[in-house]
């Protein structure tokens, strides 16, 4: 089968749907490659590499599966054969006429940002690759407009205290966003309703901000749910707190199937310090941010700069088309199981099932809900444990009959012993209670070293059986070299395991 890839008709659309590298890849699985003339010139990306990487620069709507970055014009569509799949970032749920549309025609449509948040499906999730790359950006944009170091520093010209940074939602994009602002040397601090976000955000060198939430739980579903008002009063205090601190503040917060949350209001905007940034990701999906414009850069009267950029992954095309251009490939990869250029699509698997919109004239949209778990399920509930049988204590007279019984015997196994006897029981008795003593007070980790160590003692026994070996006497003689032998692979063996455990801490 032959695959299409068209040059994106969007206005300011600046990626690709595949890269020279993404080309070799698709070729592997059996497919050969169709790029439309300048497809790839706004990433950076020649007709010439393309050729080079062995696609024909030519017509693309005629093939047998049509890649493009965002759904395909009505115009193009009409150009497509009967029969033919079309793959994009079609927004199925944000766009039921285009849903409608793709339903009427003899076509196949598959939108890879329906694909379900499973880890089976994260080679191919768009809408993460995008926001990785769009919360680093976030950044850097936020940074060209603030007339500051991100880092502090201290020159020969005075003390420069590093820029604060707040990121609103630590989801993929927040998370990014934390990453790049720390690696800039800033103080970054970050929100989120799923407390099970507060180890990642620490793990990126991140201080996260808790809202106490008695309610609070871990997401069953990896995403927030709507809060309540008690949450929102606590929420905005905690704004209204930092607004007056920090200097940069990135927008994440996203609530799935509802408006993005309003987070920061005109109010706590005009708290900022004058030359103060903000970057609103979710302009696009009505602002977390009063004040933001989709698309826009606008600059408050107390001189805030708001950023509204709804293009962030696009204004770094080459990195978001060989990213999207990876994940095709992975969906290629799952819908050729014979690497043989056949598409074969299976809609029993709940991945392909997901992202299919229509199929040969009609709709499937939309699919079966998929149980997305971030969390562990709970366990199941444990039956109640057996109740152990109560020790009773020992009573004082019993303990002393306990401790005359054993003095007795004792001093009977001691009168009618030999003289060697006693002597070697009192040393068995005595490192007896110092072995218990010293292992007691050593940590578990540290057993395995000690027991080398200890072992190593039983060298001793080599000294003896060396001593022994030379005698002519066939059975000492065998007797002794099972004594070395053993004694050898006791006490080597023992350090050479300690030194493996130890290697396990050692920083490589
Ligand atoms: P995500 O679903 O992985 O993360 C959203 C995060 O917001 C979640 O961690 C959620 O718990 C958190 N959140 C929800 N309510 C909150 C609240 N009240 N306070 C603080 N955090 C809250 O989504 P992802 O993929 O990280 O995308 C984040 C946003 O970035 C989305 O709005 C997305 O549309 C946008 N985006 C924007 C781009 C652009 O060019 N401007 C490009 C890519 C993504």
């Amino acid at each position: 089968m032959r695959i299409g890839v068209v040059k994106e008709a969007a206005a300011g659309e600046t990626r690709v749907a595949a890269t020279p590298a993404t080309v070799r890849q698709l070729q592997g699985l059996g497919y050969d490659v169709t790029v439309e003339p300048g497809a790839g010139e706004r990433s950076s990306f020649t007709d010439a590499a393309y050729a080079e990487a062995g696609a024909e620069v030519g017509e693309a709507l005629g093939a047998d599966i049509v890649f493009g970055v965002n759904a395909l014009t009505a115009d193009q569509l009409d150009e497509l054969n009967k029969g033919a799949t079309v793959v994009g970032i079609l927004g199925p749920r944000t766009n039921p006429e285009l849903v409608e549309d793709l339903a009427s025609r003899p076509i196949t449509a598959l939108s890879l940002d329906a694909a379900p948040r499973i880890s089976r499906a994260q080679s191919l999730d768009v809408l993460s690759s995008m926001a990785n790359i769009a919360g680093y950006r976030a950044v850097v944009e936020a940074a060209h407009e603030f007339g500051r170091f991100f880092t502090g520093q201290v020159t020969a010209a005075g003390k420069v205290p590093p820029a604060k940074v707040l990121v609103c939602g630590a989801g993929v994009a927040g998370l990014a966003a934390i990453g790049t602002a720390v690696s800039l040397g800033a103080v970054v601090r970050a929100t989120d309703p799923r407390p099970e976000v507060a180890d990642q955000v620490k793990s990126l060198g991140g201080e996260y901000l808790s809202i106490e939430d008695p309610d609070a739980e871990v997401s069953a579903t990896g995403y927030a749910k709507e809060m309540g008002d008690d949450y929102k009063a606590r929420e905005a205090q905690l704004y209204a707190d930092q607004t007056q601190d920090v200097d940069i503040i990135i927008t994440t917060a996203l609530i799935p199937g509802r408006p993005a949350p309003r987070l920061i209001t005109a109010d706590m905007v005009a708290t900022m310090r004058s030359g103060s940034v903000i970057v609103d990701m979710a302009a696009s999906n009505g602002g977390n941010v009063e004040g933001s414009v989709a698309g826009e850069v606008v600059t408050t009267d107390g001189g805030v700069t708001i950023i509204g950029y709804t293009d962030l992954a696009g204004r770094l095309p080459a990195q978001a088309s060989q990213l999207y251009g990876t994940n095709l490939v992975n969906l290629m990869k799952l819908l050729t199981p014979g690497k043989d250029g056949q598409l074969t699509l299976d809609e029993d698997d709940v991945v392909q099932r997901s992202i299919l919109v229509a199929r040969d004239g009609e709709s499937r949209w939309p699919p079966p809900p998929v149980e997305v778990s971030a969390a562990p399920a709970p366990a199941k509930e444990a039956p109640p444990p057996e109740p152990e049988p109560e020790k009773q204590p020992l009573t004082p007279g019993r303990r002393l009959a306990g401790v005359l019984g054993a003095a007795v015997v004792l001093f009977v196994l001691l009168a009618f012993s030999p003289e060697a006897l006693t002597v070697h029981l009192t040393v068995f008795a005595l490192a007896i209670v110092i072995g218990y003593y010293v292992i007691r007070n050593v940590h578990h980790a540290l057993h395995t070293p000690l027991m080398s160590v200890t072992n190593a003692i039983s060298g001793i026994i080599v000294v003896g059986a060396l001593l022994q070996i030379g005698q002519h006497d066939t059975v000492i003689t065998g007797i002794s070299f099972a004594a070395i032998l053993l004694a050898s692979i006791n006490v080597f063996g023992g350090f050479a395991v300690t030194r493996r455990m130890l290697s396990m801490f050692t920083r490589s």
